[in-house]
């Protein structure tokens, strides 16, 4: 078992979603946000099957990975992630989070993307309960909570899911991360910061608003007030 994760942790990540950028200038768009200090970048992959729509693929990760050191944390939107997880770490992935909707044996998929020697996530849909990941919650490196139903950027957050972020967090040990991601902006990121979320995937929020910079630069101020909100306590 973990050690218990403290009630606020004071470590704010921020992971830029490439799905709302502009991908004709993909290098521009990605130099903005790493120089407003982003601490990963976040790709979705999918599928057209598990999500009703279609994005990127490995050859597209692979030519991010040649322009940023910053880490790739690839979010596999797809049936079958035990097929391709190789071949996005190959491509540069240094995390690969599934979905528990679409594994019978989550052990394995968790043992195959270790093995691969990059961080394990696991995403759960917006109404697929805490418990589905009662069996791995200890293996992973980073818990994935939807906050929208995946498939499309720019969706309304759902705040309905807070609780599964509270009770999700109240079973992480400290280096364990809590990531949301959907409709994540300053004001949402402050609501699931105080839930308990750590790291933050905003698409819409940066790459939809006039100045990404200064809009990356607000989550992470917003979250951090909700992080020292709660260590007042
Ligand atoms: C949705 C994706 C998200 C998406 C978030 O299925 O998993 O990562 O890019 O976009 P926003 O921040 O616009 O809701
Ligand atoms: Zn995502």
């Amino acid at each position: 078992m973990s050690e218990p994760r403290p009630a606020a942790d004071a470590t704010v990540r921020i992971a830029p979603s490439l799905l709302s950028a502009d991908f004709a200038q993909l290098d521009r768009q990605i130099a903005l946000v790493e120089q407003a200090g982003a601490d990963l970048l976040h790709l979705d992959i999918m599928d057209g099957h598990f999500v009703p729509n279609l994005s990127f693929g490995v050859p597209v990760v692979a030519s991010v990975a040649r322009c940023t050191p910053l880490p790739l944390d690839v979010h596999l939107m797809i049936s079958e992630p035990g097929r391709y997880a190789a071949a996005f770490v190959k491509a540069g992935a240094s995390g690969i989070t599934f979905h528990i909707e679409v594994v019978e044996r989550a052990p394995e998929i968790v043992k195959c993307i270790r093995d691969l020697g990059v961080r394990v996530g696991v995403a759960l849909n917006p109404d697929t309960p805490a418990d589905t990941i009662h069996e791995i919650i200890s293996e992973v490196d980073l818990v994935l909570v939807m906050t929208v139903q995946p498939g499309f950027g720019g969706q309304r957050f759902r705040q309905d899911c807070m609780a599964k972020v509270r009770s999700i967090a109240e079973q992480l040990g400290p280096a364990q991360w809590l990531e949301v991601d959907g409709g994540i902006d300053a004001d949402t990121a402050a609501i699931a910061c105080a839930a308990g979320a750590d790291t933050f995937v905003a698409g819409n929020a940066i790459y939809g608003a006039a100045d990404p910079a200064e809009a990356l630069k607000r989550i992470r101020r917003s979250a951090r007030t909700s992080v020292a909100r709660e260590l007042e306590r």
